[in-house]
C-alpha cells in the first residue's frame, strides 16, 4: 500500500526507528528494486546512472535491515528476463553488482551479514561468479543478516528445478514424499523463513516472477518513489505499515507446529 501524503514534514528516520517493535517485525523482507531507468530519464541521465544511484542504495538498504536486526533481506537485481536488455545497459549492471560485492566484503564480515546469490548465477560473467563465490565463502558463518541478491533468477524456473531434484533424490533411493516441505527444501531459500514483507518501488505492482513460492503469504507495500529515491525511512515506514497490519491482527502470527498444540 502507498502511504498517503505525508502532512508538514516527513519524520526522520531515528524516529521512525524508536516506533518499530522487534516482536512485531517480518522475519524475511523482499525487494523489488524497481524505477532506476525512469528515476535517469527525469533528471537527463544515461540510465546506467540510475542503476549506480540504485547500488547505493542497496549499501544503505542493507545497513538498515542490519540496524533493525531483520533476519533475512532478499534483493531482485536482475531477472533472467533482464538479458532482453540493451548489451551496454546488462554489462554495467553486471560490473556494478561485480564491484559491490567487491566493495563491500569488508563490510559485510564487520556487521557479521551472511551472503547469497539466488538464481543460475554460475552463468554469470567470470569476474562476477568469483566475487560471488569469494563473497559466500568469507561470509558463510555470518551470525546476523541473511542476505540474498536474486542475479539471473526466475521464481518459476526455481520452482521447476526444485521438482526436478525431487525427481533426482527419488531416482538416487530417496522416499518419494511431495509436500511443501519436499519443494521448499530444495529451493534456493531452503532453511529461511517465507518472506512476510513485499517490498515494491516505482508505483508497479506486479510480482514480476519473484519468488512465487516463498510470497505465498506475504503482505505487499508498494510506493511510488523510485529505487534511487528510496530511502532508510521507506524501509521503515514499510515495517511500521507491517507491524499495524500485524497489530490489528491481518498478518497471522507464524504457524505453530501442530506438537505444540497438543
Ligand atoms: C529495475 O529498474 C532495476 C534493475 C533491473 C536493476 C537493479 C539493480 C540495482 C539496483 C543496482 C545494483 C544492485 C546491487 C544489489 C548492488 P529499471 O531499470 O527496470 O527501471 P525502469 O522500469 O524505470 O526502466
Amino acid at each position: 500500500m502507498t502511504p498517503p501524503a505525508a502532512a508538514g514534514p516527513a519524520p526522520p528516520a531515528a524516529a521512525l526507528l524508536e516506533r518499530i517493535d522487534p516482536a512485531l517485525q517480518p522475519r524475511h523482507v523482499g525487494v523489488i528494486m524497481d524505477g532506476n531507468g525512469r528515476w535517469a530519464r527525469a533528471r537527463r541521465l544515461p540510465r546506467v546512472e540510475g542503476h549506480r544511484a540504485g547500488a547505493r542504495v542497496v549499501r544503505d538498504t542493507v545497513e538498515g535491515a542490519v540496524e533493525i536486526g531483520l533476519e533475512a533481506l532478499t534483493l531482485y537485481a536482475f531477472s533472467t528476463e533482464n538479458w532482453k536488455r540493451p548489451l551496454l545497459e546488462v554489462q554495467a549492471l553486471m560490473g556494478l553488482l561485480r564491484d559491490y560485492l567487491r566493495s563491500e566484503l569488508r563490510t559485510m564480515l564487520e556487521q557479521g551479514v551472511r551472503f547469497r546469490v539466488l538464481g543460475d548465477w554460475r552463468e554469470l560473467p567470470r569476474p562476477l561468479v568469483e566475487a560471488i563465490e569469494r563473497c559466500q565463502r568469507e561470509t558463510s558463518d555470518g551470525p546476523g543478516l541473511r542476505l540474498n541478491v536474486a542475479i539471473n533468477y526466475s521464481g518459476r524456473s526455481e520452482i521447476v528445478a526444485a521438482c526436478r531434484r525431487l525427481v533426482a533424490d527419488w531416482a538416487a533411493g530417496d522416499r518419494l514424499e511431495i509436500d511443501d516441505q519436499a519443494i521448499a527444501s530444495r529451493l534456493s531459500t531452503a532453511g529461511l523463513p517465507d518472506v512476510d514483507l513485499l517490498i515494491r518501488t516505482s508505483g508497479e505492482r506486479r510480482i514480476s516472477n519473484f519468488l512465487l513460492w516463498q510470497l505465498a503469504g506475504a503482505e505487499l507495500w508498494f510506493t511510488d518513489r523510485c529505487w534511487p529515491d528510496f530511502s532508510r525511512r521507506d524501509l521503515y515506514s514499510a515495517l511500521l505499515d507491517f507491524q499495524e497490519r500485524r497489530r490489528r491482527g491481518a498478518v497471522p502470527e507464524p504457524r505453530r507446529p501442530a506438537a505444540a498444540l497438543a
